[in-house]
């Protein structure tokens, strides 16, 4: 743990490390995955080294929220966020689960179905924002339908106006560097026979999801799924589950219905704070090493993670029992 409080690495003795994300310490148990989010933050593709307090709580308790809510729409990945269950799997896997270790996952764990991960980042968008208003401006012409990335889109359209109906404009999922958005024509030949359920269980996740968030006050102007494929009763066949994170700040521009104003950028729960912070650094070329936060914008940043929770929930984030 760091002075403040933050985790910005984890470590589980006796149990083997599946992966390390940007923000994600993911460990092997065999058929399930430990998901661990710490507190880190990346801006641009690049992790800053200070973390934000709250954050991997945030994400996790989030995420297993929007997992129980979305259920009905697809199956998902979750198999518990109880820490004490979660505590109880690791010591059966081998793991010297020590006080140390509890505090440390605590509230920012989920115990997750292993999956196949699709190759494919299921993007839906329910308002004209970043990169695909950068596209639409730039493509805009004269009174016609402009096409982004194969979904036509009428003209006349300003920054974070609403389109007509949401619509789904996967990307690729990059190892390094930048996820690309994929032509629609290409979607099959990333995920085959997945492409028709995929972007149906996407739009409908997307839909359930502003609808509740309608409720609260608050717009979805985009969001990204994970899917992944698990064996399936028949031999030979896959289900598809809804894995990673779900409809958190990171993964999802969240706006405030009271404000909004299209024709221009909207203020947003994620990390656009922090994103703007760094485009005011001199000289900073979006390349690791990060520039250090200040403790403004670390504060600030932490304020509009836990609002986001609040907001979608209705209730304040439980306080730490990790700390
Ligand atoms: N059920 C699952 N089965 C297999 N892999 C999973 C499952 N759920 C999530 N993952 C994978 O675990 C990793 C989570 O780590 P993290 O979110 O930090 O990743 P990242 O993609 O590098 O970061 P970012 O989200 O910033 O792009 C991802 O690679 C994700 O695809
Ligand atoms: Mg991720």
């Amino acid at each position: 743990m760091t002075q403040d409080g933050t985790i910005l690495s984890t470590a589980i003795p006796g149990v083997k490390r599946h992966a390390t994300g940007k923000v994600r310490d993911v460990y092997d148990l065999g058929d399930a995955l430990l998901l661990v989010a710490t507190d880190r933050i990346s801006a641009f593709d690049v992790v800053m080294h200070q973390g934000i307090p709250d954050k991997g709580r945030v994400l996790t308790q989030l995420s297993a929220y929007w997992f129980g809510q979305t259920r009905g729409v697809i199956a998902n990945h979750l198999i518990t966020a109880d820490d004490g269950a979660i505590a109880a799997r690791l010591a059966e896997a081998g793991a010297a689960v020590t006080d140390d270790l509890r505090r440390t996952l605590a509230g920012r764990s989920l115990l997750c179905s292993k999956a196949t991960p699709l190759p494919i980042e299921a993007v839906v968008r329910g308002y004209l924002s970043g990169s695909a208003w950068k596209e639409y401006a730039a493509r805009a012409k004269d009174g016609n339908p402009v096409d982004l990335w194969g979904v036509q889109v009428p003209p006349g359209l300003r920054e974070s106006d609403e389109l007509p109906e949401p619509v789904f404009t996967p990307s690729t999922k990059a190892t390094a560097g930048h996820d690309l958005p994929m032509p629609r024509a290409e979607i099959a030949q990333y995920i085959g026979d997945f492409a028709a359920p995929v972007e149906e269980a996407a739009l409908k996740l997307y839909r359930t999801a502003a609808e509740h968030a309608a409720g609260r006050g608050l717009l979805i102007a985009d969001t990204k799924f994970e899917f992944g494929t698990v064996p399936g009763k028949e031999p030979g066949a896959f289900d598809l589950l809804l894995i990673d994170e779900a409809l958190t700040p990171d993964s999802s521009r969240f706006w405030d219905a009271a404000t909004y104003a299209p024709g221009g950028p909207q203020p947003s729960f994620d990390k656009q704070f922090v994103r703007d912070y760094l485009e005011g650094v001199p000289g900073w070329d979006k390349q690791p090493p990060a520039p250090d936060l200040p403790t403004e914008i670390i504060e600030g940043t932490a304020r509009r993670y836990r609002d986001a929770y609040r907001r979608i929930t209705g209730h304040e984030l439980p306080p730490n029992k990790g700390a």
